[in-house]
């Protein structure tokens, strides 16, 4: 991971089962008065947002301060990237200031792979267009197993817009090196047949009664509308056939978790009384987000 982390694709199972450890580690830390660890004492890590974020940009701000390391963070509104520079200008002027690792969110799918490519300085991918989102997937991960003591043998359920999110195709990746059983589900344009090609053990169904049957794991998404062309979406028949509510979480095995990456918007793909509910660790997520982006970090610049 010299070169940073680019996706969980190319990551074999050892590197992603020490991720978690070290995430684990740094778990109870979150809980403490004092949080902060000299570990990585002036290093300075840039995050560079070139799309919307709330928690992965605070958390992995969040993450480098509590190893000790400076973090300044920058979006694309508000720098010269809106003067009409070029994203490998933009990343060559901030290299030149001599960070140790540069944390990125960009809407071109690639994006942080091609930065890698040209550039001397370790690159972090904070969500590529609909490619990956690794950091989600390892949150994902952590959050799954502090409620299942392995992940080996889980059945997954992953519903909503497939096909624009970078955070199914990282846990897809993710969960099929330990072979989870993933259902796909959402209406048939956004959950394309090529998915199941993508790693081992995916399936795909189109009718949400039958994902959410004896299932262990929901993972519930958001319908990405800004990557798709559709200014007439039928909301309300989405959330219909689409939505998680108690009734159709009944299906699921009685202990099942509910998972979301947020942001999520309450009445369409999920209702406000399962969001809110004890089975809900949308939260724990988040929270656990700064622990995975910890043990990143200082993977990234140790
Ligand atoms: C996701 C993203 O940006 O890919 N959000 C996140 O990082 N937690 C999911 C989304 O935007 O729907």
């Amino acid at each position: 991971m010299n070169k940073g982390l680019l996706d969980i694709e190319a990551l074999g199972r050892p590197e992603i089962e020490a991720l978690l450890d070290r995430a684990r580690d740094f778990q109870p830390l979150q809980q403490r008065k004092e949080k902060r660890l000299d570990l990585l004492g002036g290093r300075l890590v840039v995050n560079l947002f070139f799309e919307a974020s709330t928690r992965t940009r605070i958390s992995f701000e969040i993450a480098a301060k509590r190893l000790g390391a400076d973090a300044i963070s920058i979006s694309s509104q508000g720098s010269s990237v809106s003067k009409g520079e070029t994203l490998l200008d933009t990343v060559s002027t901030l290299s030149a200031m001599r960070p140790d690792a540069i944390v990125m969110r960009h809407a071109a799918s690639g994006a942080p792979h091609f930065l890698a490519r040209h550039l001397p300085i370790p690159i972090i991918n904070a969500g590529d267009g609909q490619h990956e989102h690794p950091t989600q997937a390892l949150l994902d991960a952590r959050t799954i197993l502090d409620n299942r003591s392995s992940l080996e043998g889980l059945r997954v359920a992953i519903i909503g817009d497939i096909l624009h999110s970078r955070v199914a195709r990282s846990n897809i990746h993710l969960l099929a090196k330990f072979g989870v059983d993933i259902v796909l589900c959402g209406p048939a344009p956004l959950v394309p047949q090529e998915l199941t090609g993508l790693a081992p053990g995916v399936s795909i169904t189109y009718d949400i009664r039958e994902a959410l049957r004896e299932t262990d794991i929901i993972m519930m998404l958001r319908v990405q509308l800004e990557r798709q062309n559709e200014t007439n979406f039928p909301a309300g028949e989405y959330s219909r056939f689409y939505g998680l509510r108690a009734e159709n979480l009944a299906l699921a095995k009685p202990d099942a978790i509910v998972m979301h990456p947020g942001p999520m918007n309450r009445g369409r793909e999920i209702s406000t009384e399962v969001a809110d509910s004890s089975r809900s660790v949308i939260l724990s997520q988040v929270e656990n987000g700064i622990a995975v982006r910890m043990a990143v970090l200082e993977k990234v610049l140790q």
